[in-house]
């Protein structure tokens, strides 16, 4: 597939990497240099280069926004026309400074930018508290038990793959039931994105939410 990557940092750079080690043609942009774009395209190989945003989402098939909430606005207007497109989204909606959610409780990152952009699918991935938080907790609970990500779904082919992705990463994959679970999913992770930034003493806080399994 053409995969447009929106936002070149920490998500879009590794995720945009993978795709390109995968076989994909990926577009890498929106940094806050061409060079680091382009040093990205070189490291990432195959047919990977650097662009415009509106060169990423042009012909894409999928379109990765993996900008911070804040940079919503000027990344969408820079990307253009993005009717048609799969649009994945891992970008958090936290405000400027990540002090607290920059929507209310009563929707989701996924369902404002789908408000936004009527014309695409949008689709919430990789939307998980920000690893940084949580690196001292997993550090620590590696020693005994592995931490457990969840994940949900419909197909039993793709669950399989998600599981052994899980897996490798280090993670215990939590089979949470079908697709219709992922409207929770957001919402929990930004709940435990917002405690953890607000709390002072974040990993012991972290660590309480991830013992949740399917025993409740
Ligand atoms: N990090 C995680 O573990 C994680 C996990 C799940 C979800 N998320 C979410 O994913 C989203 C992206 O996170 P991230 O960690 O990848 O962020 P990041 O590393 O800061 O990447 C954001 C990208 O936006 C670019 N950018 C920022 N301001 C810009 C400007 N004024 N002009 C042009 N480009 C600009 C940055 O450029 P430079 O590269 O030049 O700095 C960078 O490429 C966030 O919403 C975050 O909450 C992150």
């Amino acid at each position: 597939m053409r995969i447009g990557i929106l936002g070149s940092g920490l998500m879009g750079g590794k995720l945009g990497t993978l795709f390109a080690h995968a076989g994909h043609d990926v577009v890498f942009s929106y940094a806050r240099t061409k060079t680091k774009l382009e040093r990205l395209a070189r490291a990432a190989g195959g047919s990977a280069r650097a662009g415009t945003p509106s060169e990423a989402v042009d012909g894409a098939d999928v379109v990765l926004l993996a900008v911070h909430w804040s940079r919503l606005d000027d990344v969408l207007t820079q990307a253009g026309d993005l009717s048609g497109k799969l649009v994945l989204s891992c970008s958090l909606p936290m405000n400027a400074d990540d002090t607290a959610l920059a929507l209310g409780g009563k929707t989701s990152g996924a369902e404002e930018l789908a408000r936004r952009l009527p014309d695409a699918s949008v689709v919430s991935a990789f939307s998980t508290v920000p690893s940084e938080v949580l690196a001292a907790v997993y550090a620590a609970r590696r020693k005994s038990t592995r931490p457990s990500l969840v994940y949900c779904g419909d197909d039993t082919r793709a669950k399989k793959v998600a599981a052994a992705l899980i897996q490798d990463v280090g993670f215990d994959p939590l089979d949470t039931g079908p697709l219709r679970m992922a409207r929770y999913t957001e919402p929990f992770s930004l709940l435990i994105g917002q405690l953890a930034y607000q709390a002072s003493n974040n990993p012991a806080l972290a660590y309480r939410f991830e013992r949740f399994d399917e025993r409740g």
